[in-house]
Parts: C-alpha cells; structure tokens; sequence
C-alpha cells in the first residue's frame, strides 16, 4: 500500500478515495502507480474545489488513470483472448440510486465518460459492446484506433500468455489452490482496475458518488465482464450506505455482491472500514479471492482495505488484511 494522503479538504466538505489496482506491484512500478493515484485524488480535488458536481470529479480522476497507461483502464489495458481491447466502466450515485454503466467496449479512450452519459441520456444502466458503441457514436464520442489503447508492453505480455499456453485468469488473479507458478502469476497479474469514490457534505449527511474503470483481465474470454460494470458488484452508491469501489478478481466479486454487501453493512451501522474488512475477509474465506475495496459511508467516514501484497491507493487511510 502506498501513496496514503492525510491531508483532506480542510472543513471535511468533500472525502475522496482513490484507487489504481490491488496486486503484488513490483518495485520499478511502485513509484509510477502512487504519482498516478496522486495526480486522479488531485484532479478529482481540483474540480471539487472549482465547484464542479461531485460526479465530474469522479469522472476526472477516473480519466487520469485511463489516460495513464501504468493502469489496467482505458489506454495501458489487459488484451482478450483474441488479442482485443475490450474495456468495462461504471458509475453511481446515492442519492437517487442512478447508474451507468458499458461493457466489452474497444474504440473510445474514456469508457467512464460513456456510462456517465448512460447513466444520465438513457434510460438504461448498462450497454454492452456493438450497440454501446454504437450509443458513443451517437452521442458523439469520438472513436480511436483500439491499437492505440495497447502499450507496447502489453504486446510483450499476450505473447507471454500465448506461450504459457492461456493459463486461466483465476491463476493469475488470485483464486488460490489453483496451480501455476510464481513467476506466471506475477507476469500476468500486472496492473489493476481504477475507481474512485467521493462524499460531498449535504446538510447533515454525505451524498456519495463512485465510479471504476478497468480493461479487465488478461486473456480474458471474448465478451468476458468483469465486476466493474455491475452494480453492487465492482461498485455501488446509496447515500442510506456507503460509496464502494472494489479492485481484485472479478468473478469472486462478482459471485460476493462485494460492493453491495459494503454498502449493507454500513446502511446498518457498521463502520466502513470494518464493513469492507469484513467483505474483503468473506471474499477470501468463500471464494479464495483477493482484492482491495474504497468506501465512503453516509457519515463521511472511510474504508480502505486490501489482501493482496500492494494496492495502490490515495486517501485519508489504508490498512493492509493478513488473512
Ligand atoms: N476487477 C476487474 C475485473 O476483474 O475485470
């Protein structure tokens, strides 16, 4: 864990959490993912500070780290199976309980931006693929090349895949007692999913706003989603509960409800950090997963917590589970 901010805004008007990935984060990438979470927890202040709606200073946080190749979102993804770019994203606010949502999108750099237009030009929460494409067109998104989505790197590590014969993602994102060695899990689990969440003081409560992005999982089955577009899965936001983002394998994620469940937990009087504690420490004993998940409760107050060996992160506080 790292890049723990302390400072916050002073009167406590606004609480940000943000994260880059929860993973076992090698050396020469430790200092890239902490300026890379400072500069989205800084972008998502600044906006704040500029009187922008909460919601757009989770979308530029968001975009910070997709426009920042050191992260598994938008440009630096995970390629698919077939070699494609196929990214996840979502968004959530608690007052209304609104959401937004794509999925197995290849063309556009911010997927964050097209499910907030989801969420706020639509009457659905989630598209998915062709015709959520086809709705970015539409609302006049401009497509890029998917190749320029690809870092080099990631060229390097597909083959790297390929040759290790496609091991599943489940080896290399964390189920343990699946076999596979050291060295291809921590080949393949480089990089992680981003999100961000927000409280914005509203008379004697927080409204709470959240929002994740993510190219997923490498080698992943075409049309493969994740957690991150699923609400109450990778994220969820009810002003009665908590703001949650979640990172980590997202099947078990998924199969947990995870950021729902945190959300519950607080809705019923827990502390965020003993609620998403608890989920984290449910995911593993259930599903051996592993990951790290953000929360903002109703209240303000904060959650942050991992089990894996690194999550990048910024905030007012972290803590690292032994499980
Ligand atoms: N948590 C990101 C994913 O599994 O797609």
């Amino acid at each position: 864990m790292f890049s723990h901010i302390l400072t916050d805004t002073g009167d406590q008007r606004f609480v940000i959490q943000v994260h880059g990935g929860a993973w076992a984060i090698p050396e020469t990438l430790k200092l890239p993912h902490a300026e890379g979470v400072r500069r989205a927890y800084q972008a998502a202040l600044d906006n704040l500070n500029n009187g922008k709606d909460p919601m757009r200073a989770v979308i530029a946080a968001l975009k910070v780290m997709e426009d920042d190749p050191v992260f598994d979102a938008g440009t630096g993804s995970f390629l698919n199976e077939d070699g494609q770019v196929e990214l996840d994203a979502a968004v959530m606010e608690g007052k209304d309980l609104k959401a937004g949502a794509v999925a197995s999108v290849g063309r556009f750099k911010n997927p964050c931006e097209i499910a907030l237009a989801v969420m706020e030009r639509t009457d659905h929460v989630l598209l998915i693929g062709a015709g959520a494409e086809r709705f970015a067109l539409a609302e006049g998104f401009k497509p890029v090349d998917p190749k320029s989505l690809v870092h080099p790197r990631e060229y390097e590590g597909y083959e790297a895949w390929v040759k290790a014969g496609r091991p599943d993602s489940r080896i290399f994102f964390g189920e343990e007692g699946k076999t596979g060695t050291a060295g291809s899990r921590a080949e393949h689990s480089k990089r992680g999913t981003v999100g961000a969440v927000i409280g914005a003081r509203s008379g004697a409560g927080f409204d709470l706003y959240s929002g994740i992005s993510t190219g997923g999982t490498r080698g992943k089955k075409a049309g493969r989603v994740g957690d991150a577009p699923l609400v109450g899965c990778g994220l969820y936001a009810d002003n009665e509960g908590a703001a949650v983002c979640c990172t980590g394998w997202g099947e078990a994620f998924i199969r947990m409800a995870a950021a729902k469940s945190v959300s519950d937990l607080v809705g019923r009087g827990a502390h965020p950090q003993e609620a998403v504690e608890t989920v984290l420490r449910n995911l593993h004993r259930r599903t051996k997963g592993r990951g790290g998940i953000i929360a903002v409760g109703r209240d303000g107050r904060t959650g942050a917590a991992f089990t894996t060996p690194d999550m990048a992160y910024a905030g007012p506080s972290c803590e690292q589970l032994i499980l």
